[in-house]
C-alpha cells in the first residue's frame, strides 16, 4: 500500500477505536506494518479478528497479546508513523515479552514497549 492509501484505513481504523475503545500505534515501512493496540480483553480480541481478517495484507506475525497494567497509548485511537527499515526492524526484533511474570503492581515495561515509546515521544502525530 502507498500512504494515501492507508489514509481511508487509518480513519475507518480510528473510526472502529472510538466505539470500542482501542488505543495503540500504527506504523508502516516500506511495505510493511508494525501495530500495537490495547483496550479490554473484548475490544482487542476482536479488533485483532478485523485486523486478520482484512485482504489489504499478508504474513501476518503475533508478536505479543498479553495484559497490561496500564496503556500506553490512550490519547491515540490509532497514532500513525513511518520509521525508517532500520527502525522497524530494531522495534519488531526487540524483546516485547517481559511485563507478564513481574511482580504484581510493578509498572515495569519490556524493551519492546520502552523502544515504542521513545519512538513515539519522537515522531508522534
Ligand atoms: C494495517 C491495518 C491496520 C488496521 N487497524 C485496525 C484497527 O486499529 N482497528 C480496527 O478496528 N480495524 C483495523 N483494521 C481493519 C480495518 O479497519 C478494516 O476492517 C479492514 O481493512 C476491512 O477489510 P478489507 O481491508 O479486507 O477491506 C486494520 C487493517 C489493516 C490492514
Amino acid at each position: 500500500m502507498t500512504v494515501p492509501e492507508l489514509e481511508p484505513l487509518l480513519v475507518q481504523a480510528r473510526d472502529l477505536n472510538l466505539e470500542t475503545a482501542v488505543t495503540g500505534v500504527l506504523l508502516y515501512s516500506d511495505g510493511n506494518f508494525m501495530q500495537y493496540f490495547e483496550g479490554s480483553e473484548e475490544s482487542t480480541r476482536v479488533t485483532y479478528e478485523r485486523i486478520r481478517a482484512s485482504r489489504r495484507h499478508e504474513g501476518i506475525i503475533e508478536i505479543l497479546n498479553e495484559r497490561i497494567a496500564q496503556r500506553s497509548f490512550s490519547d491515540w485511537q490509532m497514532g500513525f508513523a513511518q520509521p525508517t527499515r532500520s527502525e522497524l526492524l530494531a522495534l519488531s526484533t526487540a524483546r516485547w515479552l517481559g511485563m507478564a511474570g513481574q511482580a504484581p503492581g510493578s509498572s515495569a515495561i519490556s524493551p519492546g514497549l520502552a523502544l515504542l515509546q521513545s519512538f513515539w515521544k519522537r515522531v508522534r502525530r
